[in-house]
């Protein structure tokens, strides 16, 4: 499967790396607006690749992203440390502009999968530009809070993140919603695991998880002045769904109608496999959760409609 990536910045560079050492890939196409940049990290992650499995990483031009089966959109800029997500709309809209059109000349039969930040506003600015069914633009969205939040569960729990299933739904961004009234630890409810293993979910530790996972992104900025290595691995994950035509039930972003909502993007479970998204489900919610999807969907939409195409 050969996959393209538009931004070799840190977030394209660290997919394109993971891509690799999962395997997942046999060739991996990295362009940038800083050929420079590209060639130097191809470079550095093809060196990677006697310990891992067979895979060409080299960098290129669009042209190069021919028969491409998925194109990761990872350019643009990152926020800086205290910016919300939302607030880099502007500039990276205007970067889509070109680099939809010029991804869609090439490979016009690719999946789509967008990572840039706001994820889900571009997600659905990328399917608007492209004109591709929804299922075929999927936004990273919230795969990365999930993650956070199944890691941040499984170590209160004691427990592997992977069984954990806990769910982070709307958007990729400050409104998101976790899950708790249908998290679950194996089979059990996690407020039941908890408290079977002797380390109850108090209201203390509830809101310090949810802290860690929604403030998580703007704590690593402060330190390091970005996020690159989770997201990457997410990305890789979506790419060996659709490669392997998994059928996976992964938090992406794709645009349809969500609790009354119209033709928005942000993430809720979502099936995944070598079409794209296939089908999306509606998870069981308390009130609270449910009215806090729909705020968090309905803040995405406003925000949409007022970018021009
Ligand atoms: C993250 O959540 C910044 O969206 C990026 O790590």
């Amino acid at each position: 499967m050969k996959v393209g990536i538009v931004g070799a910045g840190m977030v394209g560079s660290s997919a394109a790396f993971a891509l690799v050492m999962r395997g997942t890939a046999s060739r991996v196409v990295l362009v940038d607006i800083d050929d420079k940049r590209a060639r130097a990290e191809a470079e550095d992650i093809a060196h990677a690749v006697p310990f891992a499995g067979q895979t060409v990483v080299e960098a290129g031009t669009y042209e190069d992203l021919e028969d491409s089966a998925v194109v990761i959109l990872a350019c643009g800029v990152g926020q800086k440390p205290g910016e919300t997500r939302l607030q880099l709309l502007g500039r990276n809209a205007e970067v889509f502009r070109s680099v939809v059109g010029e991804v869609m000349r090439v490979c016009p039969g690719a999946i789509l999968l967008v990572a840039s930040n706001p994820v889900d506003i571009m997600g659905q600015i990328t399917q608007r530009l492209s004109g591709l069914p929804a299922g075929r633009v999927i936004g990273s969205g919230t795969i990365l809070d999930t993650a956070r939040f199944r890691w941040l569960v499984g170590r209160h729990l004691g427990i592997a993140p992977r069984s954990v299933h806990a769910y982070v739904l709307g958007e990729h961004g400050d409104s998101e919603v976790l899950a708790w009234s249908n998290a679950r630890a194996g089979s059990v409810s996690v407020e039941s695991f908890a408290a079977q293993m002797g380390r109850p979910l108090t209201a203390e530790v509830r809101e310090r998880i949810d802290a860690g996972v929604r403030r998580a992104a703007y704590t690593i900025i402060e330190g390091k002045g970005a996020t690159w290595y989770g997201i990457g691995a997410g990305l890789a994950r979506v790419v060996s769904a659709v490669r392997s035509d998994e059928q996976a039930v992964l938090t992406v972003s794709t645009v349809s109608d969500v609790l009354g909502v119209r033709e928005v993007a942000c993430s809720v479970p979502r099936v995944v496999g070598a079409g794209g998204v296939s089908a999306e489900l509606v998870p069981e919610l308390s009130t609270e959760e449910t009215e806090g999807l729909r705020a968090s969907a309905a803040l995405l939409k406003e925000t949409v409609e007022a970018v021009p195409l």
